[in-house]
């Protein structure tokens, strides 16, 4: 898919954000389990941008760190005054310096483009443009910068504030994006100048500067929801609906049967099977892949958990980082799971907590076991074996293994080793003392009756 030629690509991420209201920078708030910054660095990435400038403002230097950690070898770039996008983006002029083939300029706020999309327009520079601009029909262009075409050719962009009453009639409108010729691109934006309404170097000028130097700048058509950016926490939630009713539609088209699929919402990374049944209200937080066959229950919660083929989940099962589940295990209502590989057709169907454990297969953990794992300072591992039989409402004190086959006695409290195949009880012996209800009762009645009879 993508060409064979290099590419930087800038991703523009200096705005102010103040409509989100918020202490976080607006690029690193989450959509779908990633920062909207993560989304567009892996589109770009996938789209083979081998180089890539993040463009930053000094107040917001989290936001270089998130970009570090996602892309190690991305070159974090300082705009110091927001002077405008095309500023911004020389801003990564020693980046723009080198010899790229093409050059791609994304926003951090724009995290629903997708690698076609890009790839799209870098297959526009390898056909001949300089300038190939992402444009869209928008239902309300008011704000957007406006694409005049000429006989399949792109003229000019010219911003909202700027525009005629004939050009704010135009519907198709500028997305931000483009990508340049990487012969061009440095030598196109340092010619931009600030002579517009907002006095901010415009990139969109971009194409302006290409025209006059007898350069072709295109466009090419997205959707208005594959470009729609985030400003505030209402356009956040707009972008996470429509992430969520595409990725809904994917899982579905795999081979999936959601039955209310618009109760069940995915992270940016999830990997669901063919024939996996998702019933309502089921949550996947990043880091879940579901195998073929298993069936996940309403109100359950997964997070960072694989699940095996025909594995049976929920309903109102929560899964947490590090759980494995091997084909045909069973994990049942009011049951939460950490760090735990749960072995083929083991089961631990209700009301109990597995941390730090392995359970082998076939194993029977009966229903109120907890783990007990962790003594306020540190974490201990369970090892229970294969074909085992916990009785229900025990408790099994780590570090501690029940060998394969022992049979742990109901409201055991396990502090020891078991040995394969013993059977092993650690509570009070119970003890029953013949008639002794029945003599209570007489002498409590007896009791209750003279203190009546003294009021
Ligand atoms: C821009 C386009 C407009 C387009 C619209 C689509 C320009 C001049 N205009 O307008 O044609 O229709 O996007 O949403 O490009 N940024 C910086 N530093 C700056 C200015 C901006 O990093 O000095 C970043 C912002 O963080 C943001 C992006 O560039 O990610 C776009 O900036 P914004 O101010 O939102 O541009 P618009 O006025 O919306
Ligand atoms: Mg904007």
């Amino acid at each position: 898919m993508q060409p064979a030629r290099s590419c930087l690509a800038i991703v523009l991420a200096a705005g102010e954000g103040t409509r989100m209201k918020s202490r976080r920078p607006k690029v690193l708030h989450a959509l779908a389990g990633r920062s909207l910054l993560g989304h567009v660095l892996a589109s770009v990435s996938e789209a083979g941008a081998d180089d890539v400038a993040v463009v930053i403002s000094s107040e917001r230097p989290e936001v270089g760190e998130e970009a570090h950690r996602l892309v190690p070898h991305a070159q974090i770039a300082i705009q110091s005054e927001r002077r405008g996008t095309a500023h911004a983006a020389l801003a990564a002029k020693a980046a723009l310096a080198k010899a790229h083939d093409d050059v791609i300029i994304a926003f951090g706020d724009t995290p629903l483009v997708r690698p076609e999309t890009f790839v799209a327009l870098r297959d526009a520079l390898s056909g001949g443009a300089a300038v190939a601009v992402l444009g869209f029909e928008a239902k309300d262009p008011t704000g957007y910068g406006r694409l005049v075409e000429n006989d399949g050719h792109l003229e000019a962009i010219v911003e909202h504030k700027d525009a005629t009453p004939e050009q704010r009639a135009i519907n198709l409108c500028n997305a931000g994006l483009m990508a340049l010729s990487g012969g061009h691109a440095l030598s196109i934006l340092e010619a931009i100048g600030d002579d517009n309404a907002q006095r901010e170097f415009y990139l969109t000028d971009a194409v302006t500067v290409a025209r006059a130097r007898g350069l072709d700048a295109v466009v090419l058509r997205a959707s208005e929801s594959e470009v729609q950016g985030v400003n505030d926490r209402a356009q956040l939630a707009a972008a996470e609906a429509e992430f969520q009713r595409s990725k809904r539609v994917a899982v579905m088209l795999g081979g999936a049967t959601l039955i209310a699929p618009d109760t069940v919402f995915f992270s940016y990374d999830t990997v669901i099977g063919s024939d996996v049944v998702i019933e309502p209200n089921v949550v996947f937080a990043p880091g879940v892949q579901v195998a073929d066959g298993a069936v996940i229950h309403a109100f359950s919660h997964l997070e960072g958990a694989r699940i095996g083929a025909d594995a049976n989940i929920g309903p109102f099962a929560r899964l947490r980082p590090g759980t494995r589940l091997a084909e045909k295990a069973k994990v049942g209502n009011f049951v939460e799971v950490k760090a735990a590989d749960i072995g083929p057709g083991a089961k631990v169907n209700h009301l109990t907590y597995i941390g730090d454990a392995s359970v082998g297969a076939a194993a029977n953990i009966g229903a109120g076991t907890i783990t007990c794992n962790y003594d306020g300072f540190n974490k201990a591992k369970t090892t229970i074996g294969a074909n085992a039989f916990v009785g229900s409402n025990s408790s099994l004190v780590a570090p501690v293994t029940i060998g394969e086959g022992a049979y742990i006695g109901s409201g055991s409290v396990i502090t020891r080793d078991v040995a394969p195949d013993a059977l092993a009880i650690g509570r009070g012996k119970q003890v029953e003392k013949e008639g002794w209800a029945k003599a209570f009762r007489a002498v409590a009645a007896a009791r209750k009756g003279a203190k009546k009879a003294a009021e």
